[in-house]
């Protein structure tokens, strides 16, 4: 079987991104990425892309009517590159209904929180100001509401006494490069699949031990 095509939609640095270029290298890796697309010409996001060897576009939203009008320009690029899944990294605008619909189950997106908690900006301060023991990162199935669907994978990082949004939120990142890649594989390998609006898993791997913060 083929490798499953990715298109990623950036707006900014692209560290995800970039994540997810570095697995794809591996030829063992079941996806790889058909375009990388922005709507800031400018994003770190397609620098890294280009360096990476890979076909860029970027398609400004300023140039068009509205939302969709820019979507369609989107949707219509996807197309002619081939994607089979969407992958969200770090892209800054909300997306219409119609192309959430268009793309469903075949659209993630990577958020900075344990999902359901923590929806929208500024999740490491909202953290921290909530005074939780644990934050961490969320890829899921995208639907029309925000930072809403079908979670696919999660990472849970302790959060350390002094910790401020920045130390927080390196360390979430950390584990978000670890996670994207991750849970494209499982899509790709069909191992995650949705089913009632809950992603049914595959796991071959035994679960982890639950963690203590503090440990004792
Ligand atoms: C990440 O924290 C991601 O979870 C959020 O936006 C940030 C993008 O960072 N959706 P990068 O552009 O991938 O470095």
């Amino acid at each position: 079987m083929g490798r499953l095509r990715l298109g990623v939609l950036v707006s900014g640095r692209g560290s995800n991104l970039q994540a997810l270029i570095d697995a794809c290298a591996d030829p063992a890796f079941p996806a790889e990425i058909g375009l990388v697309l922005s709507n800031r010409p400018d994003a770190y996001g397609l620098e890294r892309a280009s360096l990476a060897g890979l076909p860029t576009l970027g398609i400004p939203h300023r140039g068009f009517p509205d939302r969709e009008a820019h979507e369609r320009a989107l949707d219509a690029a996807l197309r002619d590159a081939d994607v089979g899944l969407v992958c969200l990294a770090g892209y800054m605008r909300l997306l219409t209904p119609w192309f959430v619909e268009r793309w469903r189950d075949r659209l993630v997106n990577i958020h900075p929180s344990l999902l359901p908690a923590f929806k929208g900006l500024d999740t490491h301060a909202r953290a921290l100001a909530a005074g939780v023991r644990f934050h961490g990162c969320t890829v899921h199935f995208v639907r029309p509401e925000m930072d809403d669907g079908p979670i696919i994978v999660q990472a849970a990082v302790p959060v350390a006494p002094g910790d401020d949004a920045d130390s927080l939120a390196e360390r979430v990142l950390a584990a978000e490069h670890q996670i994207y890649p991750l849970a494209v594989r499982l899509v790709a390998e069909g191992r995650a699949r949705v089913s009632g609006e809950r992603v049914e898993l595959d796991a071959r791997d035994p679960l982890p031990q639950a963690t203590l913060n503090p440990s004792g």
